[in-house]
């Protein structure tokens, strides 16, 4: 009984946290499919915005699903990053994915009126996966802005 409270308790808890970044991740850049003319919309009704709260000046949406991402931590190959000049360990996929990277469009706007133009690709992703193997954090893809 005890431990059914406490199990009752721990999940009002979770439930009322902040968004993890698995969830921001899953977010932000996951998604079942998509046009490349839909970025502007998906944007800004999934509220992604950058870290200061304005448009964003990239997403990367993966048309794909969470089962599949998840599946590039587990059997993905090591990859290793240089971010804000430290070399940090991320996880390449060795399938490639569906991508739909949009880009901002109106550089002076600030949300939600970023309007984005999307380019699709097929690419490796790049991914940091956390100790439980939960993708948190989009790289991008080995083409591009690493
Ligand atoms: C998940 O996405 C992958 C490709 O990214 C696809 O092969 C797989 O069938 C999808 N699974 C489901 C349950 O939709
Ligand atoms: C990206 O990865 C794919 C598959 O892993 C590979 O075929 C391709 O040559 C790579 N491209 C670059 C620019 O590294």
């Amino acid at each position: 009984m005890i431990q059914f409270a406490l199990l009752l308790l721990l999940s009002v808890l979770c439930i009322a946290a902040a968004e993890n970044d698995h969830d921001k991740f899953i977010r932000q850049h996951v998604i079942d499919k998509m046009e490349e003319g839909d970025c502007t919309t998906e944007i800004n009704r999934r509220n992604i915005k950058n870290k200061a709260g304005k448009c964003k000046e990239i997403n990367t949406f993966i048309l794909s699903n969470k089962s599949a991402i998840m599946a590039v931590c587990m059997k993905g190959e090591p990859y290793e990053v240089i971010v804000n000049k430290i070399l940090t360990s991320m996880t390449k996929s060795t399938t490639k994915f569906s991508i739909i990277k949009c880009k901002l469009k109106n550089q002076k706007a600030s949300p939600p009126k970023c309007q984005y133009v999307g380019t699709r690709g097929q690419r490796s992703i790049i991914i940091k996966c956390d100790k439980e193997g939960h993708p948190v954090h989009y790289q991008g893809d080995n083409s591009t802005t690493l």
